[in-house]
């Protein structure tokens, strides 16, 4: 028998009319002598009744329990008066059951679905129930919208999508890979792409102009709520294009996609900031711009207080000394600063200074604070002026080697604006902000590694004019490299790319890649560009978490069907798993270790 509509799609329109439904029993109400039930499907809610008019039905449904697969057939009906649900579709009607099958029943599900507190583990053990909730339905059919709306935006203006190998070589997207043993080439493997950098490339040399692929990606790193061990990118490649163009392309399209989802219309343009001024007024080179607090810089006047925490970082040479205007801050109590202070500390801040500005006009008499009496009149006077300090004010101050003052002042910043204080005075504005950020460094410094490493990858292009800071002045070389931010999360990413081998090996001695080395690991693209490769550059968007912004869920978990935990399990498969003895022998693989058993791993914790 046919299905009239989706269960959720009920309506007036279909008053008086016989219908069909197959859903899921969402509910089941016995109410004296009449049976309600809510039947569900990926649309919503319907409510059917069912009378003892009809006996044989009526049994059937009496026996009907939560999530069972069942066919109604009835006539749709006006709800009587004061039944109307207003907050669903089919609100205004319920069907009059005639007949009623059972598909399919269900053993007793392990949790209600509306249930809004369970926890985790048991929603990613029990997957396929968790999915059924319409919350879940929603972020998928969501992010079905986002990628059908990238498919189209790209498809009209010519992209071209190309499957790339799952398994191939390592590439050098900076995190650890995950390996594949090969069964047929005895000590060798494969790794997965941690992107599909390398061959979107060869595909640019191979002509293709325009290419894009929405793939999976594989990172072994650290997990936290917006990164997952294999994740979805919208990679996209050009031929031909500047950064701006590139830049050009890209943006419409994110406008297209929020616009055609979700009716939302971004700021057009985007605005954009160099790397250098995210990290001078931010601390972040994915600054929150909801937040309406920035740095102010200090360190200059610093270098001569007599006060070692500040002047220390001052003057030594990767130090630096931040302060952090709040505005109408003094009424932060003193154990809220204590709070903010052990927070700080997670970053490496070994403390959190602050003043508290009573009377601006009265200098150093006005205000409150355990420094003020180490600072002299001049660093007092940098301070109210640069901060722009007002009667009421609170500032505080991080002092430390530069990576560790931004990361603490600069979460900071984003933890006091996303406060019930930072929302109750205009210290954050909700809504859409999104961000290029540009100009990055071509390398930074690993201070364990004793060595330069690429901020983006090995493979961008620095800017006209920086070739030869390449090796004179490594850290002052600036790239064609982008970033879009939105809301504080990295969504996207790309560079215009290096298409001359010289300009290549160049970046590979930079970055103390000898000759050898780049010709075993990167052997293919250096010889293809040499085969008139065209300049050529693009960018990767995380399809995760641009998904996880607009549908507002916690958790990029929570925009992926199958995810795994931060610990890189997948409780419903229970992956990974260990295996038999004669796979291994055929991989030519022998454990160091005798494989324990993980009693811990259907318990593995997510939070
Ligand atoms: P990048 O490494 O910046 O660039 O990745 C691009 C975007 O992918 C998303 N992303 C992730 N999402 C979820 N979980 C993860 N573990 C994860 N890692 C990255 C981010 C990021 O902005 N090949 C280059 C792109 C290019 O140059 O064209 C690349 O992969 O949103
Ligand atoms: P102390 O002289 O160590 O007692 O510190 C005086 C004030 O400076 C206290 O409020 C500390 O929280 C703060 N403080 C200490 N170290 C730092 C630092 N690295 N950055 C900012 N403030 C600090």
């Amino acid at each position: 028998m046919k299905r009239s509509c989706y269960v959720g799609e009920l309506s007036e329109a279909f008053l008086d009319q016989e219908v069909t439904l197959m859903g899921w029993v969402h509910r089941r109400r016995d109410h004296g002598g009449v049976i309600f039930i809510d039947l569900r499907d990926r649309e919503g809610l319907a409510q059917i009744v069912c009378d003892p008019d009809r006996a044989e039905t009526f049994r059937t449904a009496e026996s009907l329990r939560n999530e069972y697969c069942i066919r109604i057939t009835g006539k749709v009906r006006r709800r009587p008066e004061g039944t109307v649900n207003d907050g669903i579709r089919s609100g205004q009607v319920e069907v009059l059951c005639h007949e009623l099958e059972v598909l399919n029943p269900s053993v007793t599900p392990p949790f209600l679905l509306d249930d809004e507190n369970l926890s985790e583990n048991t929603r990613l053990t029990y997957r396929v129930l968790d999915l059924r909730r319409p919350a879940m339905q929603k972020n998928l059919m969501l992010r079905h919208r986002v990628t059908m709306a990238v498919r189209r935006y790209l498809d009209d203006l010519g992209f071209v999508d190309v499957e790339t190998p799952m398994l191939t070589r390592s590439t050098p997207e900076g995190a650890r890979d995950y390996l594949v043993p090969s069964r047929v080439h005895d000590g060798y493997f494969y790794a997965l792409p941690q992107s599909p950098q390398l061959f979107k490339q060869l595909l640019m040399v191979a002509g293709f102009d325009r290419y894009y692929q929405i793939t999976k990606c594989f990172r072994d790193e650290d997990l936290r709520a917006d990164r997952q061990p294999e994740f979805t990118q919208i990679d996209c490649e050009t031929s031909f294009l500047n950064e701006e163009e590139i830049r050009g392309i890209f943006e419409p399209m994110i406008r297209t996609v929020f616009k055609q989802v979700m009716g939302v219309d971004l700021p057009d343009p985007f605005p954009t900031m160099s790397f250098a001024d995210a990290m001078a007024r931010y601390g972040s080179d994915k600054p929150d711009l909801r937040v309406k607090l920035a740095f102010t810089e200090l360190t200059d006047v610093m270098k001569t207080v007599d006060f070692k925490v500040f002047s220390g970082p001052a003057n030594a040479k990767d130090g630096r000394v931040v302060a952090l205007r709040v505005p109408k801050g003094a009424s932060i109590s003193r154990s809220e600063i204590d709070a903010y202070t052990q927070f700080v500390a997670i970053y490496g801040a070994k403390g959190l200074a602050w003043i508290k500005v009573n009377d601006v006009k009265a200098g150093r008499e006005g205000l409150q604070s355990p420094i003020v009496k180490n600072l002299h009149d001049e660093a007092i006077a940098a301070i109210l002026e640069r901060t722009g300090a007002q009667d009421g004010d609170l500032i505080f101050f991080g002092a430390d080697r530069a990576k560790i003052v931004n990361d603490a002042i600069g979460a900071l910043r984003v933890r006091i604006g996303h406060s019930e204080f930072g929302k109750a005075n205009g210290l954050f504005e909700a809504g859409w902000q999104p961000l290029w950020v540009l100009d990055f460094p071509m390398f930074e410094y690993d201070e364990d590694e004793k060595r330069w490493v690429a901020l983006h990858h090995p493979f961008t292009s620095p800017k006209d004019g920086h070739e030869d800071l390449l090796e004179s002045d490594p850290g002052a070389c600036i790239a064609k490299a982008y970033d879009l931010v939105l809301n504080g999360w990295e969504m996207g990413g790309g560079s215009v790319r290096i298409h001359r081998e010289d300009v290549q090996s160049k970046v590979f001695r930079a970055l103390a890649i000898g000759p050898e080395e780049a010709e075993a690991k990167f052997g293919f693209l250096l010889s293809s560009l040499r085969y008139g490769a065209p300049p050529h550059g693009g960018l990767a968007f995380g399809l995760d978490r641009m998904v996880t912004l607009m549908t507002g869920a916690e958790s990029i978990r929570d925009v992926i069907a199958f995810p795994k935990t931060q610990r890189a399990q997948d409780l419903l498969t229970q992956a990974p798993s260990p295996v038999d003895e004669k796979q291994l022998r055929e991989l030519h693989i022998r454990l160091r270790n005798p494989v324990v058993a993980q009693p811990g791993a259907a318990q593995d914790s997510t939070s």
